[in-house]
């Protein structure tokens, strides 16, 4: 392998600053999906085309045709989130540097690396006798939206042998996985209003209703102290995992202790505390405050009560949760918290609904073999705590998703100083080569 090469290819593909979610960085996205297009071509693909027009496209290509080979669709997304906050940063987030091993900068495991690794282990020869098709997405940080219409529109694209997605991270070093279940998400903004203008503290203080007060207890409501969600109906879809499941995560490699002191890198955990940690991470819902917006945050003092205030917030959710039922639940719930003399209103930016994989294809033990033969160690059923929104799109056509990645637990992803291991790079390159290898064979 070419290392040397490959870091200033991948490189070039981290210096393009494809935020999805800002408006001023579509020239830029567009330039990442051209530099995958470009790379698909070099991989010898047909019919590399652009999907989806109103925003950030997908791109779509076939490689060449092996009859009888099996199907295998790659799926990535080659946007990234914001890089802030910027000063946290040790090197700029969209120049990529390498230290110790590691190669830092925004997108290096979140998704580009990963995507990186997927398409070099096609070009590591020889060839390997698969019918290759790629969905290398946009808007994956997003909601997913040009993707989502395209699936609907071509349910056909997802009938294949088998999609692999590497967008996650192994356990623990050393632990390569493949994930069981995803959770959900549902993304919505809570507004409060108060009175028809903002007003004088001093003149109507003590009288007059305060917006930020107001969204403070209505999500204090939504939200216990004891961590419990307190939205009607909101847990009675969710289900405990099996016995067998619970005892099977005591083995992995994880306690509670590392992960408060090496991880979150805070002074205690929070969260419903009967519950084991891992449970609350991977099978049980959430809601979080991501920013409150509203009154008067600049440099100074005024003295003001302010009219509006909005949360944005977001719901995780599990397997048997649905998106459009939290919807509702929510705005019921924000209706019937909210006091009658307020105005209190739920704006929904987008969502997913949780995924469950069932991993007993033969394709996964494949992927178990080529781990283990590249890292001594076969992959382990995990559950990941993140969201890919289109995976059971990807799943409708009944092919087995692969859900894997090549990251570690601590790369820092959407946050400053966002890396991956080199290590992690060239073994994954190896692991998928040989599982290409070995599903090629298994026909
Ligand atoms: N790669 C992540 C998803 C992920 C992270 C899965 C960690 C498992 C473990 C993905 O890029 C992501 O960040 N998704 C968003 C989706 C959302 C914006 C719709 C997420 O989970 O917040
Ligand atoms: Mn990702
Ligand atoms: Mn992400």
């Amino acid at each position: 392998m070419d290392q040397e090469r490959l870091l200033r290819e991948l490189s070039e593909f981290l210096r393009i600053p494809s935020v999805s979610t800002l408006p001023a960085h579509n020239q830029d996205c567009r330039a990442a999906a051209e530099w995958v297009a470009a790379e698909l071509r070099r991989l010898g693909c047909r019919d590399v085309e652009f999907l989806g027009s109103d925003t950030h496209p997908v791109v779509s290509g076939k490689g060449p045709d092996v009859p009888g080979a099996p199907t295998l669709i790659i799926y990535g997304h080659y946007d990234v989130q914001p890089p802030d906050p910027l000063a946290e940063w040790t090197n700029p987030p969209f120049e990529p540097t390498i230290r110790d091993g590691k190669i830092y900068g925004r997108g290096t495991a979140d998704d580009k690396g990963q995507v990186f690794c997927l398409l070099k282990a096609i070009a590591a020869s020889p060839r390997p006798p698969i019918n290759f098709r790629f969905l290398i997405e946009g808007e994956e940080e997003y909601g997913s939206k040009v993707l989502f219409d395209l699936l609907k529109r071509e349910p056909q694209r997802v009938r294949a042998d088998a999609v692999l997605v590497a967008d996650m991270s192994y356990v623990a070093p050393a632990w390569p996985a493949v994930y069981t279940t995803l959770r959900g998400l549902c993304y919505a903004e809570i507004t409060v209003r108060t009175s028809k203008t903002d007003l004088h503290s001093g003149e109507y203080g003590g009288a007059a209703p305060n917006a930020h007060e107001e969204l403070c207890r209505l999500l204090t409501r939504l939200k216990g102290e004891d961590g419990k969600i307190n939205i009607p109906g909101f847990y009675t879809p969710v289900k405990r995992p099996s016995k067998a499941e619970l005892a099977a995560w005591k083995k992995l490699p994880f306690t509670e202790k590392d992960f408060l002191q090496k991880r979150v890198q805070g002074k205690a955990l929070v969260g419903l505390k009967k519950y084991s940690v891992l449970e609350r991470l991977w099978a049980l819902p959430t809601f979080e405050i991501h920013g409150i917006l509203g009154g008067f945050t600049g440099e100074g003092a005024k003295t003001v009560i302010p009219a509006e205030a909005t949360a944005k917030v977001s719901m995780r959710l599990v397997p048997n949760q649905k998106l459009a039922t939290v919807e509702r639940q929510l705005a019921a719930a924000v209706q019937r918290f909210a006091p009658k003399y307020v105005t209190a209103t739920v704006r929904f930016l987008h969502g997913a609904d949780p995924a469950q994989i069932k991993v007993d294809h033969p394709a996964f033990t494949l992927l178990g073999e080529a781990f283990k033969e590249v890292t001594g160690r076969a992959s382990v059923p995990a559950r990941a705590g993140g969201s890919i929104p289109v995976v059971p799109a990807l799943a409708s056509a009944g092919a087995p998703v692969i859900l894997t990645g090549i990251g570690l637990p601590d790369d820092r992803l959407h946050a400053p100083n966002e890396k991956l291991d080199l290590k992690q790079l060239w073994d994954g390159i190896e692991v998928f080569r040989r599982f290409y290898e070995l599903l090629g064979e298994s026909r």
